[in-house]
């Protein structure tokens, strides 16, 4: 449940930042963001270091040799996204900031953080964090001066409008946009005795990105964050950053799921003025050495990602996360990315985040554990050797599904909003089953936390944990690392060209990776049943991986190779 507003004092002071800690021994250089792999850390349900049941900074640090310790038996990440660690009163659980210069007493403290930096740096691995400015809290010193005087300093910083009187004299919204959480993206405010407007909940006012001050504010929080040493930032719903002028109402459209969806978003997102923007942005970046960004592309059109796409700059474009588990639908999402990103806007892998549905439970529906698995590990290997940048979610490793979570236990607040009937007419995903708590092993509560965990645990704690796979060859975790440090060591799966290759096996997806002198092959047969494909090209191919460990030989053109259900190989021409 969202917790009580707090107010929180520790503002960054620029002269006490301390120098930025040096990244060493990473394996990559300022080109990282495309050739290393990033994973996307739930702080609050990755590791508790003081059993409150709660997820922390110094948990995180323990975990950092599992995440990268420079051998192959940890996961070998290059990068850590962190989603948001800033003060909250959590009503979007955490997506409302409420002070973006200081971190949440329940994930620690600055201090926590900095060390995080220098430990993080220490093994090679770079740190991201989510920036949401799109919107803040409501509990944001910002928006309390703004309810509070409209023609004080903060008067303007959100976006503010009359109401508009009816013929009965009732004050109508200022127009018909609607919240992608449900309802009006209006809220009446009593004591400013205006409307606001918010993309997400009324907790989550939308800035004023018009107002020259809120930007330079927002910029100069950022250099201070990039003065500490992060490397990167994931921006969160970045096109709906600016807004149309007049606040036009939207066209309608008749057909959409939920009323978001009957509206065009003509006018209260993806405005030109982004794009000045983003230059600004990405010049501040750029000023730092080695930083890179990630947009959150909000949209239902995956063609606008390669447009806002730059040198550094990756934007999210969920091709891939709407596939069903078939060989002809990733095989059409990957033709996409081909023709929509060249060498200078560089495409994501994306297969899941904290907003979506578990991979094995989307890809591997209602399939018992040995299925799901086989499907976790088949879908890695795609993760990790398609063109473009891999974002890892927690939890992916071990092949975690969905949790279910009983109505009572809901946290996550629009799939709570309207309550438990409207839901029936207005359906929304609840996002915690895809953020339960990490379960190490090795202790109670699935070695999350001595205490009850902030959210339920997944039914299989017994038997799905990191301490349980790690010694297990056939694991979804030892898939993961194998592919990781493969990936590490293969230029061609980093920033390789990709093309497909043909079988006349329906249920097999095959492509070349082909980069430095290198040639590698990929084959991943999604169906249950075993298929044979030829590998025309190439004099000789070597395995290099095989989900089914098989020690398959070498395999010559011409020769027929029999992939078993759900088998991934990756080859290497020799
Ligand atoms: C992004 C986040 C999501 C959040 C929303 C509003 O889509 O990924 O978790 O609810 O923005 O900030
Ligand atoms: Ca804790």
């Amino acid at each position: 449940m969202p917790r009580v507003p707090r107010r929180t004092s520790t503002i960054l002071d620029p002269s006490r930042t301390p120098a930025a800690p040096p990244v060493v021994g990473a394996a990559f250089g300022d080109d990282w963001w495309r050739r290393g792999v990033v994973y996307q850390v739930y702080p609050r349900s990755f590791a508790d270091s003081n059993d409150d049941g709660i997820g922390d900074l110094p948990g995180l640090i323990a975990k950092l040799d599992y995440l990268n310790d420079g051998t192959e038996r940890s996961l070998g990440v290059d990068a850590i996204w962190l989603s948001p660690i800033h003060p909250s009163p959590g009503f979007d659980v955490g997506y409302d900031v409420a002070d973006y210069d200081a971190i949440d007493p329940i994930f620690g403290t600055l201090d926590d953080f900095d060390r995080l930096i220098a430990e993080a740096h220490r093994r090679g691995i770079r740190v991201i964090l989510d920036l949401v400015m799109n919107h803040t809290s409501s509990a944001h010193r910002w928006f309390e001066a703004s309810r509070r005087d409209a023609s004080g300093p903060y008067g303007d910083w959100y976006l503010w409008r009359d109401g508009v009187p009816d013929r009965f004299g009732r004050l109508r919204n200022p127009n018909n946009w609607t919240s992608f959480f449900g309802g009006s993206a209006w809220t009446w405010d009593e004591i400013r005795g205006q409307f606001y407007m918010h993309t997400f909940l009324p907790e989550q006012p939308d800035v004023n990105w018009r107002n020259p001050q809120v930007r330079a504010e927002m910029l100069a929080m950022v250099r201070r964050w990039l003065e500490r040493g992060v490397d990167g930032f994931r921006l969160d719903v970045f096109n709906a950053f600016f807004k149309d002028a007049e606040l036009l109402s939207n066209p309608r459209r008749f057909l959409g799921r939920r009323p978001y969806d009957r509206q065009v978003h003509r006018y209260d997102k993806d405005r030109p003025e982004l794009v000045e923007f983003l230059a600004e942005f990405r010049a501040l970046v750029d000023s730092f050495p080695d930083r890179m960004t990630v947009g959150e592309l909000f949209s239902a059109d995956p063609g606008l990602a390669p447009k806002l796409t730059a040198p550094r700059h990756l934007v999210f474009d969920f091709e891939l996360l709407r596939q069903p588990w078939s060989a002809s639908a990733f095989a059409d999402a990957s033709e996409k990315h081909e023709q929509r990103f060249d060498d200078d806007r560089w495409p994501t892998i994306v297969l899941s985040n904290h907003d979506r549905s578990r991979q094995a439970s989307r890809l591997a529906r209602g399939a018992d554990a040995a299925a799901s698995d086989a499907i976790a590990r088949a879908a890695a290997t795609l993760s990790l050797t398609l063109r473009g940048t891999p974002f890892l979610y927690y939890g992916e490793e071990i092949g975690a599904r969905d949790v279910p979570v009983p109505w009572p236990e809901i946290i996550d607040p629009p799939a709570r909003r309207g309550g438990r009937l409207i839901r029936l007419v207005v359906p929304w995903w609840n996002r915690d089953q895809a953020r339960s708590p990490m379960p190490w092993g090795g202790g109670p509560n699935g070695g999350f936390s001595a205490a009850r965990p902030w959210l339920r645990l997944a039914p299989d704690i017994g038997t799905r944990t990191v301490a349980t796979q790690e010694g297990d060859p056939s694991s979804v975790l030892v898939a993961y690392r194998r592919l990781v440090w493969l990936r590490r060591r293969h230029p061609a799966l980093q920033v390789g060209t990709y093309r497909r290759i043909v079988t006349t096996a329906r249920d097999v997806l095959a492509y070349e990776r082909v980069a430095e002198g290198e040639t590698i092959a990929v084959a991943v047969n999604f169906g249950r049943a075993a298929a044979t494909v030829r590998i025309r090209t190439g004099r000789k191919w070597t395995v290099i991986f095989d989900t089914h460990e098989r020690g398959i030989p070498d395999v010559h053109a011409d020769d027929q190779l029999t992939l078993q259900p759900r088998e991934a190989i990756v080859l290497q021409a020799g």
